[in-house]
């Protein structure tokens, strides 16, 4: 059982310095956590107020009842080390430490004696320096972030406060499911390791996101991350990658962002795959949340477009994957209702005619195909067929395919009509981007994953025989 069981799944969370002033950072985690529907205790904590947002106020940690399984901290940060006494007397198992003020500014010696008093009692601390986290398969949206996160398979970590929320919002935006989102700030105790321990055996969660400055114990990432990448994809956003950007980060979070060679061998070894770009993790994450894995390499991309056929050929070969001429049932499928003047290599051109009759049929006979292992699915907005057709006819064809039994992407490219379409696919949970290469990057990923996964089964299995 990991040892943060509780932490995700509490039965009970207390917010101390739950303020009674909207805007304030403790009542808008104590905002979100009541309205995102936590259904376990809340126990707000202020000394001057009777309550909050209609629920009871305690003085203090120690005058709640009941048991308390997290305490969420939002009090100046020279109060904080009194507070994490009562919460170690009360028994709390886990404080998350919002405030900041430690050692990201140099106040190494407080943050050394919240590290010592949680030990002392046994507590898990999260943080400092964070804004908070979220678990959606509990309902617990204990942050100041935007509140309707939407449910679903991925998980985030993210050592950056601000960006983690603007990123938050953008989840939202592109209809993205979250089953957690960790603010880890200073890592004084919980660290990426930890959280990979959970998200590993966490069922909810399909695939792992960590946008990250420095890591506190590099081996024992290694470690674990290897352990994670053989169920489930671990993506990496590792900022620091330049000299420059390693002295930002040592100043941000107090991290050693260390030597970027050092960090990527690190990643290979441990299979992690690594983003550069903060829209490439979350385009793969995306894929990976929805999609299943392919059984083999026989991939096809289909389109309306050569130039865009072209740009995706190049971004597959990019990564290392060359196409292949499509099945000859798949092609003799496809002539009985293309233009004459198509062509059935792959890309398989449907040319500027194709109709979303046309793409509803290639669709669904590539998803019934036994020889069709992926599929890339390209739309360039002409006037002959409007964009939203074109995804309705993808998601029909899915739909009486038998549903998404091989991994499948999608660009639709144009203007805003191509927006609508996305974000119908998006609804269906079919992954959908606004340019080729995005589409053929997640597809890539997919393969890269598959492979790097191989490569940590392999090297587990020969240090075993060591
Ligand atoms: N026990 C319980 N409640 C207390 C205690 C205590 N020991 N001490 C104070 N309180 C109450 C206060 O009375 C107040 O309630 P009120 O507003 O109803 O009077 C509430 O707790 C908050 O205390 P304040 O002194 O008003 O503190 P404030 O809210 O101004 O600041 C905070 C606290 C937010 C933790 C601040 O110190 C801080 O660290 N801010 C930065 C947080 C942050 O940015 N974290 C990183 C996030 S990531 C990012 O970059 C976005």
């Amino acid at each position: 059982m990991s040892e943060l069981r509780d932490l995700f799944n509490p039965r009970s969370i207390a917010v101390v310095g739950a303020s009674r002033t909207p805007g304030k950072i403790g009542y808008e985690v104590l905002r979100n956590l009541i309205e995102y529907g936590y259904e376990g205790a809340i126990y707000p904590v202020n000394p001057k107020a009777n309550e909050i947002l209609g629920v009871k106020c305690y003085p203090s940690l120690l005058a709640i009842p009941g048991e308390v399984d997290v305490a969420i901290i939002s009090i100046p940060a020279k109060f904080v080390p009194e507070v994490l006494e009562e919460a170690g007397k009360k028994g709390v198992k886990h404080v998350v430490i919002i405030t900041s003020g430690f050692k990201e500014i140099g106040n190494v010696e407080l943050e050394n004696k919240i590290v010592e008093i949680a030990k002392r009692y046994g507590m898990r601390i999260l943080g400092p320096n964070i804004f908070g986290y979220v678990y959606t398969p509990a309902k617990i949206n204990a942050t100041f972030g935007p509140r309707d996160v939407i449910p679903g398979g991925i998980a985030f970590i993210t050592q950056s406060g601000a960006l983690g929320i603007a990123l938050m919002g953008m989840t939202i935006l592109k209809g993205m499911g979250i089953s957690a989102i960790v603010s880890v700030g200073n890592k004084a105790d919980i660290e990426d390791a930890d959280l990979l321990e959970f998200f590993e055996k966490d069922d909810n969660t399909k695939v792992v996101l960590i946008y990250m400055e420095g890591v506190v114990n590099g081996r024992r990432f290694v470690k674990v991350a290897a352990k994670t990448t053989l169920r489930k994809p671990v993506i990496v956003i590792k900022s620091g990658r330049t000299e420059a950007g390693a002295k930002a980060a040592a100043s941000h979070t107090g991290a050693l962002a260390g030597n970027v060679a050092i960090y990527m061998t690190a990643f290979q070894q441990s299979g992690v795959l690594v983003a550069k770009t903060v829209e490439e993790a979350f385009d793969w994450a995306k894929a990976f949340s929805w999609l299943p894995l392919p059984k083999g390499d026989r991939l096809v991309v289909i389109t309306n477009g050569g130039g865009a056929g072209v740009q995706t050929t190049d971004t597959l070969a990019e990564n290392g994957i060359l196409l292949n001429p499509p099945p000859e049932s798949l092609a003799n499928e496809i002539r009985k209702f293309v233009p004459p003047f198509a062509s059935l290599a792959n890309p398989i051109d449907m040319t500027g005619m194709a109709t979303e009759d046309m793409y509803y049929k290639a669709v669904r006979a590539a998803m019934e195909n036994p020889e069709v292992d992926s599929i890339i699915i390209l739309y360039c907005h002409t006037v002959i067929t409007d964009p939203v057709g074109v995804a309705s006819a993808i998601i029909r064809a899915s739909k009486d395919a038998g549903g998404v039994t091989k991994p499948v992407v999608v660009s639709i490219i144009g203007g805003r009509e191509a927006a609508d379409a996305i974000k119908m696919l998006t609804q269906n949970k079919i992954p959908a981007y606004p340019t080729p290469e995005r589409a053929a990057s997640a597809m890539a990923a997919i393969y890269k994953y598959i492979k790097l996964r191989e490569q940590v089964k392999l090297r587990l299995q020969q240090l075993e025989k060591l």
